[in-house]
């Protein structure tokens, strides 16, 4: 069922995003490829496409989720690297292999780090990959933007890429510009600089897919609902297909203000996410909040400085400095010279006064 809210996992439960499917599909299958990164706006479906593709070809993996429901520490994070790699310990050889490295402790169907440490997380990955040979496992790191937190990491990526063919990289992330950081795009020092990496970039649904993808999924739950209320939805929703699936699965279930409580609690949640954004950043607050208002309407670099007028000395790297950590963080796009809002949401939530 399209309208279901969780990350799909199914080929019937995904509408058919047919391209990168099949360009993931075949980056997996390809042993050349060494590190696959999925970029895209937040709810675009990014998890969604790696999970059907590693489903559908079976591959053997670690999916590590970084966007955590709890508070990401590196405790977290060992402790759901140690949950997914406790899926393979059914194989004895490679049981036998992990249980030589110091620093975790398998006991039953657990492994667990006693030692959480980088080099311990480096060695256990590097006998899984010596494991692996010949065939591939795939590591997956969704929201790999948020690895930076465990100082260190990008060194065993790089290390990974390197020497350990058995395992292929898997990256995804909405926060582009911190992933590109993690990549070390422009970076010579960086760890993983000048290492190829076939790329997919996620779009947003065109008109007619969205509206198509509304109307399949309808279908599904034998549900009507007229033509006029499907294009208002694309309307407001753009083709960021977690709206299209939110709104789907609020009129699914008969309520008729499904569209504007999708509206409403959609713009809660970003704003939510963009206040998270300002948190950190109080000294410019006021100044990052005319900027996305000024962005309402897409707009060139020099309209954003204008309209930064009102404000004492706001000097040029200054506004280039508020639009890139802005485009880092997803918020906003730039195409050609215009920067714009990536989620109609975002505007909406701006409207609604629900960022001040
Ligand atoms: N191809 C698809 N078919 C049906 N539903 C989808 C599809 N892709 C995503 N969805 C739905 O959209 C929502 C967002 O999907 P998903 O979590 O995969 O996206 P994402 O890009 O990883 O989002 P985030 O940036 O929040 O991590 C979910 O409710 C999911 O069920
Ligand atoms: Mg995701």
């Amino acid at each position: 069922m399209y309208f279901s809210l969780e990350v799909k996992k199914r080929r019937e439960d995904f509408y058919n995003m047919e391209e990168e499917l099949e360009t993931l599909k075949r980056e997996i299958l390809d042993p050349k490829t060494r590190m696959i990164v999925i970029k895209g706006v937040r709810r675009t479906g990014k998890s969604s496409l790696m999970r059907v593709a590693l489903n559908e070809l079976k591959t053997p993996h670690i999916f590590i989720d970084l966007r955590l429901s709890g508070p990401l520490t590196p405790e977290a994070i060992y402790e759901y690297f140690s949950m997914e790699l406790s899926k393979f310990l059914e194989d004895g050889l490679l049981r036998r292999m992990l249980s030589r490295v110091r620093g975790v402790e398998i006991s039953g169907l657990k492994l667990e780090f006693t030692e959480k440490r980088m080099d311990v997380l480096g060695r256990i990955l590097d006998e899984l990959g010596k494991w692996a040979e010949g065939r591939q496992v795939v590591m997956a790191l969704d929201e790999a933007q948020e690895l930076r937190i465990l100082r260190g990491f990008d060194k065993i990526l790089a290390h990974i890429y390197d020497y350990v063919g058995g395992i292929k990289i898997m990256l995804a992330g909405s926060e582009i510009g911190l992933l590109d950081k993690l990549l070390g795009i422009s970076n010579p020092k960086a760890p993983l600089f000048g290492r190829p990496f076939s790329e997919i970039n996620l779009k947003k649904l065109n008109w007619e897919k969205a509206v198509e993808f509304l109307k399949m999924g309808f279908e599904q739950v034998n549900i009507k609902v007229s033509e006029d209320e499907i294009q208002n939805a694309v309307s407001k929703l753009d083709g960021i297909i977690g709206w299209l699936t939110f709104y789907g699965h609020l009129r699914a279930k008969g309520d008729p203000y499904a569209l504007e409580k999708a509206v409403e609690n959609g713009s809660k949640m970003v704003a939510e996410e963009f206040n998270q954004f300002l948190s950190v950043r109080q000294i410019a607050r006021k100044r990052y909040i005319e900027v996305v208002k000024t962005l309402i309407k897409p707009s060139t670099w020099s309209e954003v400085k204008r309209s930064l007028r009102g404000f004492a000395n706001v000097n040029d790297k200054q506004v280039s400095n508020y639009l890139k950590e802005l485009t880092y963080y997803g918020f906003v796009e730039k195409r050609d010279d215009l920067y714009s809002i990536s989620d109609p949401l975002l505007i909406e939530a701006i409207r609604r006064g629900y960022i001040r």
